[in-house]
Order: structure tokens, then C-alpha cells, then sequence
């Protein structure tokens, strides 16, 4: 089976034709290829793969992913309720929280989910609200990794709370009656060389013994995909290593009852994606050919935040019967700011008017990252179901949409 979702000439026209453009086209068959690789990266019964929904929140993604075995995790109320209308329970579900408030703390505790707290003080306020509860810690583990400074979430940054100062964590959880039972950390986002990911979990599972009632070690998410023709991430490899390391952790505890997480967005849904927009205008400024689409970077913003990286091709209205032409273009968004390309010199096939752009690894940070910037509507989400068939699981907004929650 393919590795990423591909669509034909034919069948990329007829999904804009019917659903509109922009659009993101899901394939059902790719996204239950990714969950499966992941479910068994642990071949361990006591590991659960937790799918972080900030990389895509679509409940009608969600519930597919929670069929194939997954639980999740969540930053906010907002990922909390759609993960609920997906069908997840409070069990199934671990709140991965950074700088929340006490109504944010209360949403999560009042239903029975599990939190973890990112700092001290964040573990000292659950400690007043919630005294003699249960509630896990983010560490930081002192080396990340990812494709952007803006992604690394290990190291010097926002994140987590240093290894030296567990002193402190087991102080403050003592102060509250608090009992520790998780731990979770996370590199940072995309790695396609897992090394530091697994140095980080060999780091975490040292430590994991200054927590006396753990139950959940969360070694965290930011498997990576290639975007631009990388080679894969070594999956096999990396399942082996971790649970040599898993394995060996639990033997010279003693078999301790311990379930453990991974914590992965990305992988799960990027590849099931691509995005579809139109050729709107063809023009040159200064010897730069522009290629004018809806592709604006309200709906998919990772090139201009990260300087991302995402492979473009042309489904053609007038397939050439030989081999087509090619040109150097910039594909601009419709967006009014100087920064909204989505690729920069890409060699295409010439398009006319009308023609469709695909951008491929669409899933993660797509609709999830994407705004009404410029008063523009945000695009239909469409899965290709196993069957073949094209649903609509989210319609494009409409302009009545602009005004919801707008007091005159
Ligand atoms: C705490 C945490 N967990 C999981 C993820 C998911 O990362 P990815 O989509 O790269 O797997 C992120 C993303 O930044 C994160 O911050």
C-alpha cells in the first residue's frame, strides 16, 4: 500500500468540483496504517499509544483513530470536548497541560481526567484545588529535538520541569497529599533520527524510580514523516531499542504495574492528507512567475512559520497527451501579505486557469493551524472511506460563520 494518499487526475477534479476548493482529502486506509504501525512500536500489554489531536481534531478522525486502539491526550478543554464527541472516556483520555488556569484545572478534574502539571506552581495550585488527588508531571529531560527551534520542547525552553528539581515536585506533592503517578515528557516535534527521543526515554526511565506511585510513564510524541523525500523513520529499529530499554527497566524494577504511553500527532495523520486548492491567476513580477491559488496560509501555515517544506503537484483540466511542459514557480496563496507562499521554486507542469494544486502531508497542522484570516472561510474536509467512498466530515464555513459570537 501506498505510504501517503494519492489521488488521480480524475479524481482530484471531481472532489474540488463537488466539494469546493480549497479542500482536505482524507484517506481512511492511510490513517489506519499509520495507527497500526504505532499501536505496535511497544509489543508490551501495557503500552497505549495516546494520538496528541492538536496535529488534526476532526471527531470524525478521532473516532477511526480511537477504533484502532488508541487514547489520547489534551491541552485544553476545547481538545477535552471533541475528543468526548469522538467517544473517548475519561480514562481514555490524559490532559497534557502547559500554563492552564484553575478553570482549565476544574474542567479536567471534575470530569475524572488525568492531568499532568508542567510546573511547580502549577502542581502547587492542583495541590490547593484538589489535596490528596492523583496527577502526573511533565519533565523536561535537558535535550530535545524537532524540524524548528519553534518545535523543540526539551532543553532550554517553556517546557516541563528540570530532573534536578524533583526534590521540590516530591515536596510540593507532599505539602498537597498529591500522589504522582505519571510522568510524561516530549522531545520536541519531528525527529526522523530517533536517537535523542531514545536517550531522552533511557534519561526518563533512570528517574522514574524517585516516584513511588507511578503508573503511566509517557515518554511523549514527535515521530517524524518525510516531507521531502527523507528516508523513513527506522519504526523496527526504533521498537526494538525501546523495548530492549522498556524490558530491561522493568526487570531490574521488579515488574512494576506501569503502563506506558507514547504521545504522537504527526505521524498518525500527516500522511493521510493532502490539501487541494485552484490556480486563480498566473502573473511575473520582476522575472518571478507567480502562480496565484486559494492555497493562502490561513489554511495551511506551517511553510511561512516554519519554512516548511510540502510537495505540490497539478491535476491538470487539460491533461497534455505527451509529456507536459515545465516551469519555475512560486505558488502564492490569496492571502494580502508578501510572505503567503506556500512553495518557492517549484519546477511544474504549466497550469491554466482552473487547474488543481495538491499539497501532500496536509493532515498535521493543517486544519488544526488554520484561521479565517482575511475573512476567509475555512475549507470542507472530505475522507476517502475504505469503501471508497468520498463523506464530508466537516463543511466549508460559511460567511454566517464570521459573525458567530459577534455582539452589534
Ligand atoms: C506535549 C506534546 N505531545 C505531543 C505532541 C505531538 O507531536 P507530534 O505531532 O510531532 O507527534 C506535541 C507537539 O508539539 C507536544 O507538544
Amino acid at each position: 500500500m501506498a505510504e501517503q494518499i494519492e489521488l488521480s487526475n480524475e479524481q482530484a477534479l471531481r472532489l474540488v468540483d463537488t466539494f469546493g476548493s480549497p479542500l482536505y482529502v482524507y484517506d481512511e486506509r492511510i490513517l489506519r496504517k499509520r495507527c497500526r504501525d504505532l499501536r505496535s512500536l511497544l509489543p508490551l500489554p501495557d503500552y497505549r499509544p495516546l494520538y496528541s489531536v492538536k496535529a488534526n481534531s476532526n471527531p470524525a478522525l478521532l473516532r477511526i483513530i480511537r477504533e484502532e486502539g488508541f487514547f489520547v491526550d489534551a491541552m485544553s478543554p476545547g481538545e477535552i470536548y471533541l475528543e468526548e464527541q469522538a467517544g473517548f472516556q475519561p480514562e481514555e483520555i490524559f490532559m497534557v497541560t502547559n500554563n492552564i488556569s484553575d478553570e482549565e484545572i476544574r474542567y479536567a478534574a471534575e470530569r475524572g481526567i488525568l492531568m499532568s502539571a508542567d510546573s511547580l506552581s502549577q502542581l502547587e495550585r492542583f495541590g490547593i484545588l484538589y489535596p490528596g488527588r492523583e496527577i502526573g508531571v511533565r519533565l523536561n529531560p535537558g535535550i530535545g529535538a524537532g524540524h524548528d527551534e519553534k518545535v523543540v520542547t526539551g532543553g532550554s525552553c517553556k517546557f516541563g520541569i528540570e530532573y534536578e528539581k524533583i526534590p521540590e515536585i516530591q515536596k510540593t506533592a507532599k505539602a498537597h497529599d498529591l500522589r504522582i503517578v505519571a510522568i510524561n515528557q516530549h522531545v520536541g516535534s519531528l525527529f526522523l533520527d530517533y536517537d535523542t527521543f531514545l536517550e531522552a526515554c533511557r534519561r526518563m526511565l533512570a528517574i522514574a524510580p524517585a516516584f513511588p506511585d507511578l503508573r503511566i510513564i509517557d515518554f511523549g510524541g514527535g515521530y517524524g514523516v518525510p516531507y521531502q523525500g527523507e528516508a523513513r523513520l527506522d519504526l523496527s529499529g526504533l521498537s526494538r531499542e525501546l523495548t530492549e530499554l522498556v524490558r530491561g527497566f522493568l526487570a531490574e524494577c521488579g515488574s512494576p504495574d506501569i503502563r506506558f504511553y507514547t504521545e504522537s500527532g504527526r505521524y498518525i495523520v500527516a500522511e493521510c492528507c493532502e490539501l487541494l486548492g485552484t490556480v486563480q491567476s498566473r502573473k511575473e513580477v520582476a522575472g518571478v512567475r507567480y502562480l496565484g491559488t486559494d492555497l493562502g496560509f490561513n489554511v495551511l501555515i506551517r511553510p511561512v512559520l516554519y519554512d516548511a517544506w510540502h510537495e505540490a503537484e497539478v491535476f491538470s483540466r487539460r491533461p497534455a497527451a505527451g509529456a507536459p511542459e515545465y516551469e519555475l514557480v512560486q505558488i502564492a496563496g490569496n492571502i494580502c501579505e508578501s510572505g503567503d507562499i506556500l512553495a518557492r521554486d517549484r519546477r511544474l507542469p504549466v497550469t491554466c486557469h482552473g487547474d488543481v494544486i495538491g499539497i501532500k502531508n496536509a493532515g498535521a497542522y493543517g486544519y488544526s493551524m488554520a484561521s479565517c484570516y482575511n475573512s476567509r472561510l475555512r475549507p470542507a474536509e472530505v475522507l476517502l472511506t475504505e469503501t471508497g467512498e468520498a463523506k464530508l466530515i466537516r463543511r466549508r464555513d460559511c460567511l454566517e460563520d464570521l459573525m458567530r459570537g459577534v455582539v452589534l
